[in-house]
């Protein structure tokens, strides 16, 4: 019995092995092809002939002979170089996954031939070129994804011609351009199409409207202009509809709320709607989140709002929409009916009329609240502490009296609390203390009065405190404040009653870049040579000694300074200097101090800015090789770049952009390591980059901006144009490289510590407010994103990539209050910015 099974599974084995061996050929030619073209760092070291095609890292097989790869799924693998067209030999593929790889050029034509391919995951590489039209014939495909790429052109009509069974098309974050094809229409199984962050124009084709398995439709970031067409209304299956920021038209339709029964995010924002916002939406009872902001909604705002259970995201910022005492605040009582509402945003509208006493009835799961630029006046609850999930508050540029109330301490989970620009009276509740997470504090410009409490002292966490503009705050400033060592960004008490002297703990603010206390009456022991501004390089008053290490001065642009080493370039002291003109002040320390019966007796105001540029705590440099701007850039020639960096070969490849290429460079003679970037001079607007840049850098340095060296502007040995702007190599690389890492495996080597991002973000945040705010003229980078960031090799953040600022005019408007606070909390955590609610 046990024999006769043996001979009886004998020709089974040999069968099997003989399939095993019948493996195609052409596949692991193409396999190999494929891999030629790119470099792995490794992630491929399994694809070699030891072992067939079908075991190699990211293949899968088909399970009977010939064995046929079915899928490729090298996602993630850090994989450089371009695309082979041979990979359009492997006909049986119904899976291909690149996504998140470093591939560029076009997307090969060649892969029309894959009639199998069910799923394209292009993604988050950097192909260029257009939308192979050849891929129109993978008539198998139901999802094809090429979001975050470098795509440009239209996006072809074929699309919607022949690959009838798409359910997924994503091709958001590219560049194409033109009109959404109508022919989509006929891609009735379709079922999320996102086409967000593109310069797509035109209307939205009409015919979408027929796509009745339609689930989510993104448009967002487009130039798309006229209305919404009325058959959109039509789908019914939407869960997400986002058509933020486009120039779109119209008004929502009365009855909205029967047609969109499944809907949880509906995203208008940033467009031309008009009209008001119909009751029914109240009816679409699973909406999560509802963002209509920046748009010209008017009339009341509905006051069946808390029918909508599940909403969690109301923003209606930036409209017309109106209250007042008899009529319009209704929505905010029904909204205690939303247990889950996280933020409600309701800035810079029409509304005014008091404060409804109901808000402090909204779920306790609210974290953001924002009532600011509008009319509301009335007094802010005395229960607005029961909203204990608070995090940020934001009451300002209204008509809101009365005092803070004293509950406010209980909303300990806040971050930033901003209640400037209103006419708030009576003290500052000693209450706040117990805000320990709290970041930011600004009541400036109120009428509150009395001593800062000494509790304000707990504040732990606290790096903005601007309280100026009160005008009856007095009494001595509390020493605690002084001892606030996380204070860094600004301390601002100008423009107050404060009297006595400035304590010595000053020397605490060891973090602090500037302090502001003029327009008071403060007196005293004042450090020794505040006016002798010949001593500051070396002989700092005691009691300021040891804010941070005092190592950078620029005083450039100070119109108020006096005196001053001749480097300095100030004018001598005179007692005109009374102008509060604090519009050029760099990152600086202003001390500023009313002095009854000082020497000055007929100054009220001295100003004294001093830039401290504190994190640079290893370095001791001395002051003057700081002041010295030398204008007497080093010339780097050619030929020595072309040596340096190896004929600018591929191995000193730092990255690549539509710009051109920057190479690491090493000098010969010297061990010091350069970024050259060369721009490409093919098409002029890269000239015009160029000199933006030079342009830019010439006239801006700051430390936490990357330096430039010098440029050079020649022939290269081809006898072409070549320019190229010469920096500081960073040899940490770029901030996307940390937070992406490409690596699997997270580790201390290639992750962030948060105290690390914290720093980053400081730095970033510093670089660009100089850029915003103080530097002459005004720079504006608009293209800040991590690749930009580079890392030195402390780990100090330093933005680069001048080349597509724009530099705006030489005057500045507003002085340094507005360009902080308004910068400040508007656009800080969580304001959702139309059409960022996405999938
Ligand atoms: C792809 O297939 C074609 C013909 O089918 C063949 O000529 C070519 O050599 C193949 N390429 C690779 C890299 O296998
Ligand atoms: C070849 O691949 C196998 C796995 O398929 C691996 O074990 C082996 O180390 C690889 N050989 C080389 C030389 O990389
Ligand atoms: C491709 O891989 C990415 C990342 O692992 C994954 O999120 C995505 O769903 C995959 N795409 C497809 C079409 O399977
Ligand atoms: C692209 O498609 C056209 C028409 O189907 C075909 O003639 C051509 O060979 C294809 N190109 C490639 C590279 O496969
Ligand atoms: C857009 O795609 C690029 C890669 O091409 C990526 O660096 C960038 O972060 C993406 N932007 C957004 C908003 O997703
Ligand atoms: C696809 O749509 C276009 C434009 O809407 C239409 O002219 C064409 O007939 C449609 N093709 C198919 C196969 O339905
Ligand atoms: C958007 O379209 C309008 C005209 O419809 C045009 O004036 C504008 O320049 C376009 N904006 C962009 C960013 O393409
Ligand atoms: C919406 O669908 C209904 C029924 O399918 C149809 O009669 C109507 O014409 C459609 N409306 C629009 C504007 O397409
Ligand atoms: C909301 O729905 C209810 C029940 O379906 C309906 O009676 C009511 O008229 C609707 N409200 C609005 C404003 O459309
Ligand atoms: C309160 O919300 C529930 C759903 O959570 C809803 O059914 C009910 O109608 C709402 N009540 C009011 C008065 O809006
Ligand atoms: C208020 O909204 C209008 C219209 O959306 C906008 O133009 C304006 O800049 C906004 N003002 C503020 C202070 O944000
Ligand atoms: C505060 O009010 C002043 C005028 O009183 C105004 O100039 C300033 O822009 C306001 N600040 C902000 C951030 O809106």
């Amino acid at each position: 019995m046990g024999m006769a099974m043996g001979i009886m599974s004998l020709p089974w084995s040999l069968v099997l092995a003989l399939t095993i061996a019948v493996v195609s050929a052409g596949d692991e030619a193409a396999l190999l092809a494929f891999r030629e073209q790119i470099s792995d760092g490794g992630a491929l070291a399994s694809w070699n002939s030891s072992a067939g095609f079908c075991s190699w890292e990211g293949v899968t097989c088909s399970h009977w002979a010939p064995k046929r790869a079915v899928a490729l799924r090298l996602d993630g693998r850090a994989l450089v170089g371009a695309l082979s067209p041979a990979l359009g030999n492997l006909t049986f593929l119904r899976t291909l996954n690149l996504s998140f790889n470093w591939f560029h050029g076009e997307i090969p034509a060649s892969l029309g031939r894959l009639r199998r391919l069910q799923r394209l995951d292009l993604s988050d590489n950097s192909f260029s070129g257009t939308f192979p039209v050849n891929l129109s014939s993978c008539v198998s495909m139901t999802e094809m994804t090429l979001r975050n790429n470098k795509l440009g052109g239209r996006i072809p009509t074929e699309l919607g011609d022949k690959l009838a069974s798409l359910k997924v098309v994503s091709l958001r974050n590219n560049s194409f351009t033109g009109p959404i094809p109508a022919s989509l229409a006929n891609l009735s199984y379709l079922q999320n199409l996102d086409l967000g962050l593109n310069q797509l124009v035109g209307s939205i084709p009409p015919g979408l409207g027929t796509l009745h398995n339609m689930r989510q439709f993104t448009v967002v970031r487009n130039n798309l202009s006229g209305m919404l067409p009325d058959s959109l209304y039509n789908l019914s299956s939407l869960e997400l509809l986002n058509v933020g920021v486009n120039m779109l038209h119209g008004s929502i339709p009365d009855d909205i709320g029967s047609k969109f029964p499944m809907m949880k995010t509906l995203a208008l924002g940033g467009n031309h709607f008009t009209g008001t916002i119909p009751s029914s939406i109240s009816n679409i009872s699973s909406l999560v989140a509802l963002g209509l902001v920046q748009n010209g909604f008017s009339g009341h705002v509905p006051p069946t709002l808390g029918k909508m259970g599940a909403l969690q995201y109301l923003n209606l910022a930036d409209n017309k929409l109106e209250a007042n005492d008899n009529k319009g605040w209704e929505f905010i009582t029904s909204l205690a009916n939303c247990s889950q509402l996280q933020k409600l945003i309701l800035s810079n509208n029409s509304f005014g009329g008091q404060l409804p006493g109901s808000i402090v009835n909204l779920s306790t799961t609210l974290q953001q609240l924002y009532l600011d630029d509008t009319r509301i006046s009335g007094s802010i609850p005395a229960d607005i502490g029961n909203l204990v999930g608070l995090n940020v508050v934001l009451i300002a540029n209204t008509s809101i009296s009365g005092v803070i109330p004293d509950s406010i301490g209980k909303l300990e989970n806040l971050i930033e609390l901003g209640l400037y620009n209103n006419t708030l009276s009576g003290l500052v509740p000693s209450s706040l203390g117990n805000l320990s997470q709290l970041n930011r504090f600004y009541a400036y410009n109120n009428n509150l009065e009395g001593p800062i409490p000494a509790s304000m002292g707990e504040l732990k966490n606290l790096f903005v405190l601007d309280l100026s503009k009160n005008h009856q705050l007095n009494g001595s400033i509390p020493r605690e404040i002084f001892k606030l060592s996380s204070l860094s960004w600004y301390l601002d008490l100008s423009y107050n009653s404060f009297s006595g002297p400035i304590p010595n703990d000053v020397g605490s603010l060891a973090n602090l870049n500037i302090l502001i206390l003029a327009g008071n009456q403060l007196s005293g022991k004042i450090p020794d040579s505040i006016q002798n501004m010949n001593k500051l390089s070396g002989d700092i008053p005691d009691a300021l000694a040891s804010i941070g290490n005092l190592q950078e001065l620029a005083v450039d642009g100070n119109v108020n300074l006096c005196g001053g080493t001749p480097q300095l370039h100030l004018a001598p002291c005179s007692t005109s200097l009374l102008s509060k003109n604090k519009k050029k002040m760099q990152k600086s320390l202003v001390i500023s101090l009313a002095t009854a019966g000082a020497i000055l007796l007929s100054l009220s105001v001295i100003l004294l800015v001093w830039i401290l540029c504190k994190r640079f705590k290893q370095s001791h440099k001395t002051l003057s090789q700081n002041l010295i701007v030398d204008d007497h850039y080093q010339r780097i020639p050619y030929q020595v770049l072309l040596r340096g960096t190896n004929e600018f070969s591929e191995v000193n490849l730092l990255g690549r952009g539509s710009y051109g290429a920057v190479y690491k460079c090493v000098l010969d003679n010297e061990e010091r390591t350069l970024a050259v970037k060369v721009f490409n001079l093919g098409q002029s607007r890269y000239s015009k980059s160029f000199e933006t840049e030079c342009e830019a850098m010439r006239r801006i340095r700051h430390r936490c901006l990357v330096k430039i060296i010098t440029s050079c502007s020649s022939i290269n040995h081809q006898g072409q144009e070549f320019k190229a702007l010469i920096f500081e190599f960073m040899p940490n690389g770029n901030l996307a490289g940390w937070l992406h890492p490409k690596s699997q495996e997270p580790a201390t080597s290639n992750t962030l510590s948060l105290a690390q991002r914290l720093d980053i973000g400081v730095d970033i945040v510093d670089a660009v407010e100089y850029l915003h705010n103080y530097c002459q003229p005004l720079v504006i980078h608009c293209d800040l994103k991590p690749s930009n960031i580079l890392l030195s090799d402390n780990m100090s953040a330093r933005v680069g990539d001048f080349g597509i600022s724009r530099i705006l005019q030489e005057n500045t408007s507003g002085g340094m209050q507005n360009s902080y606070s308004s910068t400040g909390i508007r656009g800080s955590i969580g304001y959702v910015a139309p059409g960022d609610w996405n999938s």
